[in-house]
């Protein structure tokens, strides 16, 4: 019985070949998902949003509404020490919307009311409101929406 070498070496490199392309292949794919999982934003950071500068958003007010999405959220400016700070405007008691009015947030389902800070002044709320995460870079104001405390 007789071997064909040349066919058992293109055997071979074929083998090797396939390997090498298998490995690449198997290479860039690691590295396409590395960099997808390096790039991603961290969940523990949630979503971050610019709001705009400290000059445009408290031009002539101390606490500024947004609404991004469906969410709804304070922006206050503590006017004691410039310190910024923002908060979900949903009432702790049972989640009703709230509305700034005369320094206070306050809730129309049964009375609850908030200063500022987002503690509870008045009503059947017992916990103060939610607060959203503020980052500040230079003068630019963002919120990390998935971030509360
Ligand atoms: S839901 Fe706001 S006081 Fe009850």
């Amino acid at each position: 019985m007789s071997v064909d070498h040349k066919t058992t070496e293109h055997g071979a490199d074929r083998r090797r070949w396939l390997i090498g392309i298998v490995s690449a292949l198997g290479g860039t794919s690691l590295l396409a998902l590395a960099a997808f999982y390096l790039r991603r934003p961290s969940r523990s950071f949630g979503k971050t949003v610019r709001i705009g500068t400290v000059d445009d958003v408290f031009r002539d007010a101390i606490a500024r509404i947004v609404t991004i999405g469906n969410e709804t959220i304070a922006v206050v400016r503590d006017p004691a020490t410039a310190s910024i700070s923002a908060m979900r405007m949903h009432c702790t008691h049972a989640g009703c919307p709230l509305e700034l009015h005369a320094n206070t947030f306050r809730c129309h389902c049964h009375g609850g009311a908030f200063d500022l800070h987002g503690k509870v002044i008045a009503g059947p709320p017992k916990q103060s409101l939610r607060h959203v995460d503020v980052v500040m870079d230079g003068a630019t104001i963002y919120l990390r929406l998935g971030a509360t405390s």
